[in-house]
């Protein structure tokens, strides 16, 4: 099975990592968001990050940034996924945001098209219950940045076929990406575990007991982590951080996830992290 056109919904930072990596492995997309000045923004990302991005990884392909765009279809109508072989969706970490994308995917693409869910937190099964073809939707969570990574978290939802789960594997070996399959909860493996970490980072800096810088380093130096927990937050986006952290509380019910005021202020104040120039750190 070869794919050639992936449907991609939402433009921010996994989506447009995404069309990227599409690019690099010879595949075109549509490319779909709300409004005009969002695609507009994601064109300019995309020709900064195709310049500079064989410089991070040298086997990543040389192209021409044209050459990326004229692969990427900019759309506002996410009708124009309905050919589509596959979608990954990538929207808000929000789930009345990702139930109506979803409800709408349903009924305009074609029957055969799996739903690749690109979430932090949210259940797959629940994503599937409110399509009429549960078994064609899965979980991939990407990890940021896309073109970078060679591995991903794959999640089963209760009733993901055998059949997604080889077309998503195809879909992945095109990608040049190893996939490490799951079960479904919410959180999977990577955030259950990875935002109780961020969240109680921010505590230790709300808290006073020691600087963004010093928290990471501590992870760096003495647990030789490639970052921080303070870094990988303002990298994943702040916003999405708080998202998924009111995700995780509400659906586990446990206090442990309860999100970090400090970053809940960050947030109202428009500090996201990387994607705004300044979050923990300035960018
Ligand atoms: N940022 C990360 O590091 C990361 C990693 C893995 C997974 N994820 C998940 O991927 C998803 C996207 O995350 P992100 O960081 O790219 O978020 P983001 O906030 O950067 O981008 C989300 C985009 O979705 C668009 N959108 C909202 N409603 C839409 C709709 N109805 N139709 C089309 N587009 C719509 C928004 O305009 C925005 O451009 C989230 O579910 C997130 O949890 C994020």
């Amino acid at each position: 099975m070869q794919f050639s056109n992936i449907g991609i919904i939402g433009a921010g930072t996994m989506g447009i990592g995404m069309c990227i990596d599409l690019a690099f492995h010879g595949m075109s997309s549509v490319l779909v968001d709300i409004s005009d000045d969002t695609l507009e923004s994601a064109k300019a990302e995309i020709t900064k990050i195709v310049r500079f991005a064989p410089l991070l990884d040298k086997t990543l392909p040389k192209m021409d940034s044209d050459n990326v765009l004229n692969k990427i279809k900019f759309t506002t109508n996410i009708e124009d996924v309905a050919e589509c072989e596959f979608i990954v969706e990538n929207v808000t970490e929000n789930w009345g945001i990702k139930e109506t994308v979803y409800k709408q995917l349903s009924k305009i693409c074609n029957a055969e098209a799996c739903f690749a869910v690109n979430t932090s937190c949210i259940s797959i099964t629940k994503v599937g219950s409110v399509t009429e073809r549960p078994d064609k939707v899965i979980g991939i969570h990407f990890m940021n940045p896309v073109y970078l990574k060679k591995s991903v978290e794959v999640i089963k939802g209760f009733h993901t076929s055998e059949e997604t789960i080889n077309t998503t594997q195809c879909f992945l070996k095109q990608l040049n990406k190893e996939a490490i399959i799951v079960n479904d909860l919410p959180g999977f493996v990577s955030n259950r575990i990875s935002h109780l970490f961020m969240n109680e980072a921010a505590f230790v800096v709300q808290d006073g007991v020691a600087k963004p810088s010093q928290v990471d380093e501590i992870f760096k130096k003495c647990f030789n982590h490639k970052m921080g927990p303070l870094e990988t937050a303002d990298l994943i986006g702040l916003d999405t951080v708080v998202n998924s952290l009111d995700i995780l509380y509400e659906s586990y019910q446990d206090p442990k996830f309860r999100c970090c005021p400090l970053l809940r202020k960050m947030v109202d104040a428009k500090l996201l992290g990387k994607k705004s120039g300044k979050g923990f750190y300035t960018y």
